[in-house]
């Protein structure tokens, strides 16, 4: 599995706060099946992160997982990235936009704002798709001007944006309105990747499997987590389709999740 939103680099944000935290996250994920992990801090008015500070934490973690004991399997790859919030997005130079993209394509992961409307947002992605970038929207489950607004996230996928689900999201990790939201836009084929968004390894985990098999979605895992993390990864002009996969009802998985809470 790819894991393209991870908060995996130490003392960055509010991702692990030491070295010795963002290796037992790194492990932690590898554990759980991720062979490849983009670690993508903030940058953002709170978090004033640039390419050339993620860069220099992203070569301390991978020199301290390099000496670090433990088997292959248990280290993943780990490439740069970034999560751009779409308040800070316009502040940014050509250079440092490229320089924060996933992999070596034009995608940018992009955080909508969590508030009540998004004024711009759509302009902020056209302006990006025009300068040749294309947006990867980061949780727009847990983003409340799109459950106030559907339509929004409708019309930015149709433009060409893609979306982001969070994993724990899935489960109920943010309340019940994030995981209904987050089952309709994976119902209405508007989710295209789902990654952990890992902070730490208690509130915010680093698995995706898991959650897949517990929400129903395992027949998905291999599109959502493997197939089009590639694709953007590698700058693919196309985006492989969904397989054409039953999924169970929302009453099954329903059932499900409440079993698995006995
Ligand atoms: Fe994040």
């Amino acid at each position: 599995m790819i894991d393209l939103h991870c908060h995996v680099l130490p003392g960055i944000d509010d991702g692990p706060r030491s070295l010795e935290e963002a290796v037992a996250l790194a492990h932690a994920a590898a554990r759980c099946g991720v062979a490849e992990i983009v670690a993508t801090p903030h940058v953002s008015w709170r978090y004033d992160n640039d390419s050339a500070a993620i860069a220099a934490a992203l070569a301390q973690l991978n020199a301290a997982l390099a000496r670090a004991e433990g088997s292959a399997d248990e280290r993943p790859r780990i490439s740069q990235g970034a999560e751009i919030a779409a308040t800070r997005i316009s502040d940014l130079d050509e250079r440092e936009l490229s320089a924060l993209s996933l992999g070596d394509g034009p995608w940018l992961l992009l955080e909508p704002p969590f508030t009540n409307a998004a004024p711009g947002l759509d302009g902020i992605v056209a302006d990006l798709h025009r300068r040749g970038y294309r947006v990867l929207l980061a949780h727009p489950e847990r983003c409340p001007a799109f459950h106030r607004e559907p339509d929004l996230l409708r019309r930015l996928i149709d433009a060409g944006a893609l979306a982001s689900i969070t994993a724990g999201a899935l489960v109920g990790r943010f309340g019940a309105t994030v995981l209904h939201y987050a089952e309709s836009l994976v119902e209405a084929g508007l989710a295209h990747n789902v990654a952990s968004d890992a902070h730490d390894l208690r509130s915010r985990p680093p698995g995706i499997a898991a959650e897949l098999e517990s929400a129903g979605l395992a027949p998905l895992a291999e599109w959502l987590t493997q197939a089009v993390p590639q694709a953007i990864l590698s700058g693919a002009e196309r985006i492989p389709p969904r397989p054409p996969v039953s999924l169970p009802s929302r009453a099954r998985k329903r059932r499900w999740l409440t079993q698995g809470r006995k």
